[in-house]
Protein backbone atom coordinates (compact mmCIF):
# COMPACT_ATOMS: atom_id res chain seq x y z
CA UNK A 1 0.00 0.00 0.00
CA UNK A 2 1.41 3.35 -0.73
CA UNK A 3 1.59 5.93 1.59
CA UNK A 4 -0.95 7.87 0.85
CA UNK A 5 -3.66 5.21 1.21
CA UNK A 6 -1.98 3.67 4.69
CA UNK A 7 -2.82 7.36 5.40
CA UNK A 8 -6.23 7.70 3.88
CA UNK A 9 -7.20 4.06 5.76
CA UNK A 10 -6.07 5.07 8.75
CA UNK A 11 -8.19 8.53 8.34
CA UNK A 12 -11.34 6.81 7.30
CA UNK A 13 -11.49 4.13 10.00
CA UNK A 14 -10.96 6.18 13.07
CA UNK A 15 -13.32 9.24 11.64
CA UNK A 16 -16.29 5.81 11.51
CA UNK A 17 -14.72 5.22 15.38
CA UNK A 18 -15.39 8.27 16.51
CA UNK A 19 -18.41 10.13 14.57
CA UNK A 20 -19.65 6.84 12.92
CA UNK A 21 -21.31 6.45 9.03
CA UNK A 22 -17.82 6.70 7.67
CA UNK A 23 -18.91 6.50 3.58
CA UNK A 24 -19.80 10.25 3.79
CA UNK A 25 -16.25 11.21 5.91
CA UNK A 26 -14.40 13.31 2.70
CA UNK A 27 -10.29 13.47 2.95
CA UNK A 28 -8.29 16.57 2.26
CA UNK A 29 -4.65 16.08 1.90
CA UNK A 30 -1.73 18.89 2.47
CA UNK A 31 1.86 17.94 1.83
CA UNK A 32 5.34 19.06 3.99
CA UNK A 33 8.13 20.70 1.90
CA UNK A 34 11.71 20.78 1.83
CA UNK A 35 13.28 23.76 1.12
CA UNK A 36 16.09 23.14 -1.28
CA UNK A 37 17.88 26.66 -0.75
CA UNK A 38 16.77 30.09 0.34
CA UNK A 39 16.19 30.02 4.21
CA UNK A 40 15.18 33.02 6.38
CA UNK A 41 14.60 35.11 3.11
CA UNK A 42 10.88 34.56 2.43
CA UNK A 43 10.46 37.37 5.30
CA UNK A 44 12.48 39.27 3.56
CA UNK A 45 10.71 39.55 0.48
CA UNK A 46 13.12 37.68 -0.94
CA UNK A 47 13.03 33.97 -3.29
CA UNK A 48 12.91 30.33 -1.80
CA UNK A 49 13.18 27.18 -4.17
CA UNK A 50 11.08 24.57 -1.96
CA UNK A 51 9.82 21.52 -3.37
CA UNK A 52 6.03 20.33 -1.53
CA UNK A 53 6.95 16.74 -0.85
CA UNK A 54 5.32 13.31 -0.83
CA UNK A 55 4.60 13.43 2.97
CA UNK A 56 1.43 14.88 4.39
CA UNK A 57 -1.31 16.01 6.35
CA UNK A 58 -4.64 14.41 6.53
CA UNK A 59 -8.27 15.43 7.55
CA UNK A 60 -11.67 13.21 7.28
CA UNK A 61 -13.84 15.21 7.86
CA UNK A 62 -17.89 15.95 7.47
CA UNK A 63 -19.73 19.30 7.59
CA UNK A 64 -21.98 19.47 10.31
CA UNK A 65 -25.22 21.89 10.59
CA UNK A 66 -23.96 24.20 12.83
CA UNK A 67 -20.56 26.70 13.19
CA UNK A 68 -18.67 24.51 15.63
CA UNK A 69 -15.66 22.66 14.88
CA UNK A 70 -15.02 19.28 16.46
CA UNK A 71 -11.44 18.13 15.40
CA UNK A 72 -9.59 14.78 16.94
CA UNK A 73 -5.65 14.98 16.40
CA UNK A 74 -4.96 11.11 16.27
CA UNK A 75 -1.10 11.51 16.64
CA UNK A 76 -2.27 13.39 20.45
CA UNK A 77 -4.97 11.07 21.40
CA UNK A 78 -6.90 15.04 21.94
CA UNK A 79 -9.78 16.53 20.82
CA UNK A 80 -11.04 19.78 20.72
CA UNK A 81 -14.30 21.70 20.27
CA UNK A 82 -14.10 25.47 19.15
CA UNK A 83 -16.89 27.93 18.13
CA UNK A 84 -16.10 29.58 14.57
CA UNK A 85 -18.11 32.67 15.40
CA UNK A 86 -16.20 33.17 19.13
CA UNK A 87 -12.38 33.28 18.67
CA UNK A 88 -11.34 32.25 22.14
CA UNK A 89 -8.11 34.48 22.90
CA UNK A 90 -5.20 33.25 23.33
CA UNK A 91 -4.59 29.60 21.92
CA UNK A 92 -1.67 27.05 23.28
CA UNK A 93 0.68 26.92 20.87
CA UNK A 94 -0.03 23.47 19.69
CA UNK A 95 -1.67 21.56 17.10
CA UNK A 96 -5.04 23.17 18.10
CA UNK A 97 -4.08 26.36 17.27
CA UNK A 98 -3.41 25.77 13.59
CA UNK A 99 -6.34 24.52 13.34
CA UNK A 100 -8.05 26.91 15.15
CA UNK A 101 -6.00 29.99 14.19
CA UNK A 102 -6.68 28.78 10.50
CA UNK A 103 -10.47 28.53 10.64
CA UNK A 104 -10.83 32.39 12.60
CA UNK A 105 -8.35 33.81 10.21
CA UNK A 106 -10.77 32.40 7.21
CA UNK A 107 -14.04 33.58 8.85
CA UNK A 108 -12.09 37.05 9.62
CA UNK A 109 -11.74 37.30 6.31
CA UNK A 110 -14.95 37.43 5.40
CA UNK A 111 -15.72 33.82 4.28
CA UNK A 112 -19.14 32.14 5.46
CA UNK A 113 -17.71 28.58 6.56
CA UNK A 114 -19.70 26.01 8.18
CA UNK A 115 -18.63 23.70 10.89
CA UNK A 116 -17.48 20.38 10.62
CA UNK A 117 -16.40 16.99 12.25
CA UNK A 118 -12.72 15.76 11.72
CA UNK A 119 -9.93 13.84 12.53
CA UNK A 120 -6.09 14.99 11.28
CA UNK A 121 -3.49 12.47 10.75
CA UNK A 122 -0.60 12.49 8.75
CA UNK A 123 3.65 11.30 8.26
CA UNK A 124 4.99 14.72 8.10
CA UNK A 125 7.43 14.36 10.70
CA UNK A 126 6.38 17.47 13.26
CA UNK A 127 9.34 19.89 14.39
CA UNK A 128 11.79 18.59 11.50
CA UNK A 129 11.55 21.49 9.26
CA UNK A 130 9.55 19.99 6.67
CA UNK A 131 6.80 22.28 7.42
CA UNK A 132 3.95 20.08 9.33
CA UNK A 133 2.57 23.26 10.95
CA UNK A 134 1.65 24.49 7.35
CA UNK A 135 0.56 21.41 5.67
CA UNK A 136 -2.23 21.19 9.19
CA UNK A 137 -2.87 24.81 8.11
CA UNK A 138 -3.70 24.15 4.43
CA UNK A 139 -5.63 20.81 4.64
CA UNK A 140 -8.01 22.06 7.51
CA UNK A 141 -7.99 24.88 5.17
CA UNK A 142 -9.01 22.77 1.91
CA UNK A 143 -11.36 21.10 4.21
CA UNK A 144 -13.16 24.15 5.23
CA UNK A 145 -13.50 25.69 1.75
CA UNK A 146 -15.08 21.87 0.76
CA UNK A 147 -17.62 21.22 3.35
CA UNK A 148 -18.81 25.58 2.67
CA UNK A 149 -18.46 25.09 -1.07
CA UNK A 150 -16.15 27.55 -1.09
CA UNK A 151 -13.97 27.74 -4.48
CA UNK A 152 -10.10 27.11 -3.77
CA UNK A 153 -8.31 29.63 -3.95
CA UNK A 154 -4.10 28.30 -2.74
CA UNK A 155 -2.99 31.73 -2.96
CA UNK A 156 -5.26 33.45 -0.59
CA UNK A 157 -5.71 30.33 1.34
CA UNK A 158 -1.57 30.31 1.78
CA UNK A 159 -1.78 33.92 2.92
CA UNK A 160 -4.78 33.43 5.03
CA UNK A 161 -1.85 30.57 6.53
CA UNK A 162 0.54 33.06 7.40
CA UNK A 163 -1.75 35.32 9.14
CA UNK A 164 -3.08 32.49 11.17
CA UNK A 165 0.33 31.14 12.16
CA UNK A 166 1.51 35.03 13.71
CA UNK A 167 -1.87 35.96 14.69
CA UNK A 168 -2.64 32.68 16.88
CA UNK A 169 0.47 30.52 17.32
CA UNK A 170 2.83 33.37 17.76
CA UNK A 171 5.39 32.87 15.06
CA UNK A 172 5.86 35.72 12.05
CA UNK A 173 6.53 32.95 9.74
CA UNK A 174 7.08 33.85 5.98
CA UNK A 175 4.79 32.95 3.50
CA UNK A 176 6.65 29.71 1.87
CA UNK A 177 5.39 26.80 3.56
CA UNK A 178 1.95 27.82 2.94
CA UNK A 179 2.71 28.71 -0.22
CA UNK A 180 4.40 25.37 -1.11
CA UNK A 181 1.68 23.12 0.63
CA UNK A 182 -1.15 24.77 -1.51
CA UNK A 183 0.39 25.42 -5.07
CA UNK A 184 3.01 22.65 -5.01
CA UNK A 185 3.68 21.16 -8.60
CA UNK A 186 4.72 17.36 -9.26
CA UNK A 187 8.14 16.82 -10.47
CA UNK A 188 9.42 20.79 -10.00
CA UNK A 189 10.90 22.80 -7.44
CA UNK A 190 9.20 25.76 -7.17
CA UNK A 191 11.19 28.96 -7.44
CA UNK A 192 9.09 31.79 -5.44
CA UNK A 193 9.30 35.12 -5.25
CA UNK A 194 8.03 35.85 -1.86
CA UNK A 195 7.51 39.63 -2.51
CA UNK A 196 5.24 38.96 -5.68
CA UNK A 197 4.28 35.65 -4.48
CA UNK A 198 4.44 34.51 -8.08
CA UNK A 199 5.63 30.80 -8.19
CA UNK A 200 7.66 29.49 -11.27
CA UNK A 201 8.24 25.56 -11.72
CA UNK A 202 11.83 24.68 -11.79
CA UNK A 203 11.96 20.61 -12.96
CA UNK A 204 14.06 18.56 -11.26
CA UNK A 205 16.56 16.62 -13.35
CA UNK A 206 16.36 12.98 -13.67
CA UNK A 207 20.06 11.90 -12.61
CA UNK A 208 19.49 14.24 -9.48
CA UNK A 209 17.82 12.72 -6.18
CA UNK A 210 16.46 15.41 -3.19
CA UNK A 211 17.45 13.08 0.24
CA UNK A 212 15.65 14.48 3.13
CA UNK A 213 17.87 13.72 6.40
CA UNK A 214 16.31 14.09 9.66
CA UNK A 215 18.83 14.44 12.34
CA UNK A 216 16.56 13.01 14.88
CA UNK A 217 16.56 16.60 17.09
CA UNK A 218 13.71 18.63 17.83
CA UNK A 219 13.27 22.24 18.68
CA UNK A 220 9.88 23.52 18.14
CA UNK A 221 9.41 27.10 15.58
CA UNK A 222 7.62 28.74 18.53
CA UNK A 223 10.25 29.38 20.69
CA UNK A 224 11.94 33.06 20.51
CA UNK A 225 14.63 32.39 18.20
CA UNK A 226 13.12 32.84 15.07
CA UNK A 227 11.32 35.52 15.82
CA UNK A 228 14.44 37.49 17.07
CA UNK A 229 15.90 36.25 13.36
CA UNK A 230 13.25 38.39 11.71
CA UNK A 231 13.76 41.15 14.52
CA UNK A 232 17.66 41.50 13.52
CA UNK A 233 16.19 41.93 9.78
CA UNK A 234 13.85 44.48 10.46
CA UNK A 235 16.69 46.46 12.57
CA UNK A 236 19.01 46.05 9.77
CA UNK A 237 16.80 47.39 7.49
CA UNK A 238 15.59 50.68 9.66
CA UNK A 239 19.74 51.04 9.72
CA UNK A 240 19.64 50.87 5.75
CA UNK A 241 16.94 53.29 5.47
CA UNK A 242 18.74 55.86 6.43
CA UNK A 243 21.50 56.02 3.27
CA UNK A 244 18.81 54.34 0.77
CA UNK A 245 15.31 55.41 2.04
CA UNK A 246 13.72 53.32 -1.03
CA UNK A 247 15.21 50.06 0.75
CA UNK A 248 11.44 48.44 1.68
CA UNK A 249 13.41 44.58 2.93
CA UNK A 250 16.61 42.77 2.82
CA UNK A 251 15.43 42.13 -0.32
CA UNK A 252 16.40 45.62 -2.02
CA UNK A 253 19.81 45.53 -0.52
CA UNK A 254 23.55 44.21 -2.04
CA UNK A 255 26.39 43.85 -0.92
CA UNK A 256 27.92 46.91 -1.91
CA UNK A 257 25.49 48.79 -0.28
CA UNK A 258 25.28 46.41 3.30
CA UNK A 259 29.13 46.70 3.35
CA UNK A 260 28.53 50.70 3.13
CA UNK A 261 26.01 50.93 6.34
CA UNK A 262 28.35 48.30 7.99
CA UNK A 263 29.72 51.11 10.89
CA UNK A 264 26.16 51.96 11.35
CA UNK A 265 24.86 48.48 12.19
CA UNK A 266 26.03 46.23 15.30
CA UNK A 267 28.50 43.24 14.42
CA UNK A 268 25.23 40.85 14.68
CA UNK A 269 22.79 42.94 12.75
CA UNK A 270 25.14 43.19 10.17
CA UNK A 271 26.36 39.46 9.86
CA UNK A 272 22.26 38.39 10.09
CA UNK A 273 22.08 40.60 7.25
CA UNK A 274 24.85 39.47 5.09
CA UNK A 275 23.55 35.74 5.15
CA UNK A 276 19.92 37.47 3.45
CA UNK A 277 21.44 38.94 1.02
CA UNK A 278 23.94 36.50 -0.02
CA UNK A 279 21.26 33.67 0.13
CA UNK A 280 18.62 35.54 -1.09
CA UNK A 281 21.15 35.50 -4.69
CA UNK A 282 21.28 31.63 -4.06
CA UNK A 283 17.35 30.69 -5.69
CA UNK A 284 17.51 32.05 -8.59
CA UNK A 285 21.24 30.53 -9.43
CA UNK A 286 20.28 27.47 -8.41
CA UNK A 287 16.91 27.52 -10.29
CA UNK A 288 19.40 28.25 -13.18
CA UNK A 289 21.90 25.55 -12.80
CA UNK A 290 18.91 22.86 -11.99
CA UNK A 291 17.58 23.92 -15.35
CA UNK A 292 21.37 23.57 -17.20
CA UNK A 293 21.55 19.97 -15.47
CA UNK A 294 24.83 21.78 -13.50
CA UNK A 295 24.55 19.75 -10.28
CA UNK A 296 28.37 20.24 -9.33
CA UNK A 297 27.36 24.14 -9.32
CA UNK A 298 23.63 23.33 -7.56
CA UNK A 299 25.20 21.40 -4.80
CA UNK A 300 28.23 24.36 -4.31
CA UNK A 301 24.87 26.85 -3.85
CA UNK A 302 23.79 24.55 -0.91
CA UNK A 303 26.82 24.08 0.72
CA UNK A 304 27.47 27.42 0.70
CA UNK A 305 23.58 28.70 1.94
CA UNK A 306 24.83 25.92 4.73
CA UNK A 307 27.93 27.58 5.77
CA UNK A 308 26.38 31.30 5.75
CA UNK A 309 23.67 29.31 8.06
CA UNK A 310 25.90 27.93 10.23
CA UNK A 311 28.24 30.96 10.65
CA UNK A 312 26.22 34.21 10.14
CA UNK A 313 22.62 33.61 10.73
CA UNK A 314 23.38 30.99 13.36
CA UNK A 315 20.33 28.55 13.01
CA UNK A 316 22.77 25.61 12.62
CA UNK A 317 23.11 23.03 15.43
CA UNK A 318 25.98 20.17 15.99
CA UNK A 319 23.36 17.60 14.79
CA UNK A 320 22.82 19.70 11.51
CA UNK A 321 26.41 20.06 10.89
CA UNK A 322 27.09 16.72 11.68
CA UNK A 323 24.68 15.14 9.60
CA UNK A 324 25.38 17.86 6.63
CA UNK A 325 29.09 17.33 6.72
CA UNK A 326 28.70 13.53 6.69
CA UNK A 327 26.51 13.99 4.01
CA UNK A 328 28.57 16.01 2.00
CA UNK A 329 31.88 13.44 2.47
CA UNK A 330 30.25 11.02 0.84
CA UNK A 331 30.70 10.71 -3.05
CA UNK A 332 27.48 10.54 -4.40
CA UNK A 333 26.92 13.83 -2.93
CA UNK A 334 26.45 17.46 -4.75
CA UNK A 335 25.92 19.24 -1.88
CA UNK A 336 23.85 19.54 1.75
CA UNK A 337 22.20 22.08 4.17
CA UNK A 338 20.11 21.99 7.14
CA UNK A 339 16.54 23.11 5.37
CA UNK A 340 13.54 24.74 7.12
CA UNK A 341 14.19 27.30 10.19
CA UNK A 342 17.27 25.34 11.67
CA UNK A 343 17.84 25.07 15.11
CA UNK A 344 17.80 21.03 14.97
CA UNK A 345 15.19 18.90 12.39
CA UNK A 346 16.13 18.24 8.88
CA UNK A 347 19.05 18.47 6.42
CA UNK A 348 18.65 18.12 2.42
CA UNK A 349 21.05 16.96 0.03
CA UNK A 350 21.31 16.77 -3.66
CA UNK A 351 22.47 13.42 -4.63
CA UNK A 352 23.34 11.16 -7.95
CA UNK A 353 19.83 9.59 -8.71
CA UNK A 354 20.65 5.74 -9.35
CA UNK A 355 23.16 6.29 -5.73
CA UNK A 356 20.81 7.96 -3.30
CA UNK A 357 19.93 4.42 -1.67
CA UNK A 358 23.37 3.61 -1.20
CA UNK A 359 23.99 7.09 -0.32
CA UNK A 360 20.99 7.37 2.21
CA UNK A 361 22.13 4.42 3.95
CA UNK A 362 25.60 5.08 4.77
CA UNK A 363 24.95 8.28 6.09
CA UNK A 364 22.50 7.01 8.07
CA UNK A 365 24.48 4.36 9.70
CA UNK A 366 27.44 7.04 10.04
CA UNK A 367 25.22 9.38 11.96
CA UNK A 368 23.62 7.17 14.12
CA UNK A 369 27.50 5.40 15.23
CA UNK A 370 28.36 9.00 15.83
CA UNK A 371 25.62 10.85 17.52
CA UNK A 372 23.73 7.86 18.88
CA UNK A 373 20.59 9.72 18.19
CA UNK A 374 17.68 7.80 15.43
CA UNK A 375 17.58 9.41 11.99
CA UNK A 376 15.42 8.72 9.43
CA UNK A 377 16.77 9.73 5.27
CA UNK A 378 14.42 9.33 2.53
CA UNK A 379 14.54 10.52 -1.33
CA UNK A 380 11.59 12.00 -1.75
CA UNK A 381 9.76 13.21 -5.33
CA UNK A 382 7.89 16.76 -5.53
CA UNK A 383 4.17 16.23 -5.46
CA UNK A 384 1.26 18.94 -5.71
CA UNK A 385 -0.31 21.31 -3.59
CA UNK A 386 -3.14 20.71 -0.88
CA UNK A 387 -5.56 18.26 -2.55
CA UNK A 388 -9.32 16.58 -2.10
CA UNK A 389 -8.61 12.92 -1.83
CA UNK A 390 -9.58 11.04 -4.94
CA UNK A 391 -9.30 14.30 -6.95
CA UNK A 392 -4.66 14.07 -7.70
CA UNK A 393 -5.53 17.19 -9.85
CA UNK A 394 -7.12 19.35 -7.18
CA UNK A 395 -10.03 20.44 -9.59
CA UNK A 396 -12.95 21.11 -8.33
CA UNK A 397 -15.02 18.41 -6.72
CA UNK A 398 -18.09 16.85 -8.14
CA UNK A 399 -20.90 18.95 -6.84
CA UNK A 400 -22.60 17.73 -3.69
CA UNK A 401 -26.26 15.68 -3.62
C1 LIG B 1 10.10 28.31 8.73
C2 LIG B 1 9.07 29.38 8.37
C3 LIG B 1 9.28 29.84 6.92
C4 LIG B 1 10.73 30.24 6.67
C5 LIG B 1 11.70 29.15 7.17
C6 LIG B 1 13.14 29.59 7.08
O1 LIG B 1 9.87 27.16 7.97
O2 LIG B 1 7.76 28.90 8.51
O3 LIG B 1 8.41 30.91 6.64
O4 LIG B 1 11.04 31.48 7.23
O5 LIG B 1 11.42 28.78 8.51
O6 LIG B 1 13.52 29.78 5.76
Amino acid sequence: MSSVAVLTTALESSFRGRFGGAGEARIALAPGRVNLIGEHTDYNDGWVLPMAIERYVGLAYRPRPDCRIVAHARAFEETVELDLVSPAGDCEASWKAYVAGMAWTMVAAGLELTGIDCVIDGDVPLGAGLASSAALEMATARALCDAADIDWSPRRMARLGQEAETRWVGVACGVMDQLTSACGQPGSALLLDCRSRRTEPVPLPDEAAVVVMDTGARRTLAGSAYNERRASCQRAVRGLRRLDPEVAALRDVDRKLLEAARDSLDDLTFRRALHVVEENLRPVAMAAALRDGDLELAGRLMNDSHGSLRDLYEVSGPELDRMTGLARNHPACYGARLTGAGFGGCGVALVAADQAEIFAEDVRRSYVAESGLPAELFTCRAVGGARLHGNALGAAPAPKA
